[in-house]
């Protein structure tokens, strides 16, 4: 798409000004939607627009609330918006993540739709539109609409811009139609989304769950063969694009040699220097099975004592969403079960867990995982997970073993790791158990293998592979008007 102008919208914004102790501090967030698409934006150019959610953001804006980003080396605008105390809590709070974040993944925490909140959807979609047709320099933008916030908006866009390349990229899994069919909003979400040129999913499972869904609950013309929906003149294709990171990773130029991780993280946290080090880095979030994996840890070390005193598991958990009961309820579960696990197996200057409730900038994770012998990954639903293939990145000595959930769409790539049922505490444990004792030789070849599928499946491939498609589209289109 040679010179198309380039937009991404998405609820979290790339950077972050936060005023702590009177001063202004840049905060880059935990956001697998943020690691994927800024290195993009970072080589386009164009505008991102997002929330603009931190204390000290309205300082750093001009008077059309842009910015250019990065700070320290402008490449392309972000164009903040601001939201009120209500809109946040129907549209972010409310419908996007106590409705259809359970809705679409399988974590057994019950959606819960309120019309208020649908209605400051709506209107938040809205308010998103209109900012993408003022900030829309040309009629024919390829506009990129990013995750759950936004099903409304591609619909809304197309209405008052009918040339754009409207890509959406839906960054958590799609549920079959059954489920689906909780949302008493199902219509307006399936032909909002169908306001889009091309939709993408992490999988193909995801897509078809997407066609059956519209199948199932739409009067509109499929085309299997094709995956494309037609509607009211408007065609939409629909494909999996499993999402990747920047490759090499800008945190890696930035880290020490690996003996050099190993020994300052391990002095850091008070770790024993001959211990081995698993890590976990995530969000606080239900999603992500943080409590199931300490349980799994305590199931280690029942079945294999031999690790008593020389095994550690390192959990960086971000707090996130802590508005809503089910994070907060998350997050204690969680800090109960390390403390079981701690109180059971602990000693004198050792500890099973280690749990580090507080955000890390990405350099600080990239040390991390070159400081680990594993990296322990158990969502138990997830679209990608994008700190699998991080770990992957960050080890450019060809060690380390991924232990990786089969729920995260990222098993289906890096076939190399050890992929466990996260349910399954006592197969968790003896996955662990595996992964401590493989010898060297193995956990390279696994590794050198994962870093090639990495490597080339890379954030750049991903979003190629969708202008390409974009553009094959645009050219299709133009022959036959
Ligand atoms: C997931 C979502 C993203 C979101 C991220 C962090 O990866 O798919 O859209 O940005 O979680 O969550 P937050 O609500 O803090 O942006």
């Amino acid at each position: 798409l040679p010179g198309a102008e380039v937009m991404v919208i998405s609820n979290r914004e790339p950077y972050i000004h936060n005023l702590e102790d009177g001063k202004v501090v840049l905060q880059r967030p935990a956001s697998g939607l943020v690691t994927a698409l800024e290195p993009i934006m970072r080589a386009c150019g164009g505008t991102w627009i997002a929330h603009g959610s931190g204390s000290a953001d309205q300082t750093m804006v001009d008077e059309h609330d842009h910015l250019l980003v990065p700070p320290d080396a402008p490449a392309y605008t972000l164009r903040r918006l601001w939201l009120t105390d209500e809109e946040q809590d129907g549209y972010y709070y409310g419908f996007a993540n106590e409705g259809m974040w359970p809705l679409c993944h399988i974590a057994f925490v019950r959606p819960t739709f309120r019309a208020s909140d649908w209605e400051h959807y709506v209107a938040v979609n809205q308010k998103f539109a209109d900012a993408v047709v003022a900030e829309a320099k040309t009629p024919n933008p390829v506009v990129l609409v990013q995750d759950y916030h936004f099903a409304l908006l591609p619909k809304m866009v197309r209405e008052r811009l009918p040339e754009a390349t409207i890509i959406t990229f839906w960054h958590i899994p799609w549920p079959n139609p059954e489920v689906f069919s909780i949302c008493p909003w199902k219509e307006e979400i399936l032909s909002g989304l169908l306001g889009s040129s091309i939709l993408g999913f992490h999988t193909q499972f995801h897509c078809n769950n997407f066609l059956d869904s519209v199948d199932r609950f739409l009067e509109c013309h499929i085309d299997r063969e094709h995956s494309t929906i037609s509607a009211g003149g408007c065609t939409t294709q629909v494909r999996p694009y499993p999402i990747s990171i920047e490759w090499p990773p800008a945190a890696l130029s930035v880290q020490p040699p690996v003996e050099e991780c190993r020994k300052s993280v391990r002095k850091g946290f008070g770790i024993g220097r001959d211990t081995m080090l698993a890590v976990g880095v995530e969000r606080f979030d239900y999603t992500k099975g943080i409590a199931d994996r300490f349980h799994a840890v305590g199931s280690l070390l029942e079945a294999h004592p031999e690790w008593i005193g020389r095994f550690t598991l390192l959990q960086i958990a971000a707090p996130t969403r802590s508005r809503l009961s089910a994070y907060r309820e998350t997050q204690d579960e969680a800090e109960k079960a390390a403390e079981a696990v701690n109180k059971c197996f602990g000693r004198e200057g050792w500890l099973p867990i280690i749990l580090v409730p507080r955000h890390h900038e990405p350099e600080e994770v990239f040390t991390l995982f070159r400081a680990a012998d594993v990296c322990l990954v158990s969502s138990l639903h997830d679209g990608m997970n994008l700190v699998a293939k991080e770990f992957v990145a960050a080890r450019d000595d060809d060690d380390g073993v991924l232990v990786l959930s089969t729920f995260a769409g990222a098993s289906r790539e890096l076939r190399e790791a050890l992929i466990v049922n996260p349910y399954d505490v006592r197969a968790m444990g003896e996955a662990l158990h595996m992964g401590l004792s493989m010898p060297a030789e193995q956990r390279q070849e696994r590794m050198r293998l994962m870093r090639e599928m990495v490597g080339e499946n890379n954030i750049y491939f991903w979003a190629g592979r969708m202008l390409l498609d974009a553009a094959r589209m645009r050219k299709r289109h133009n022959i036959e008007h």
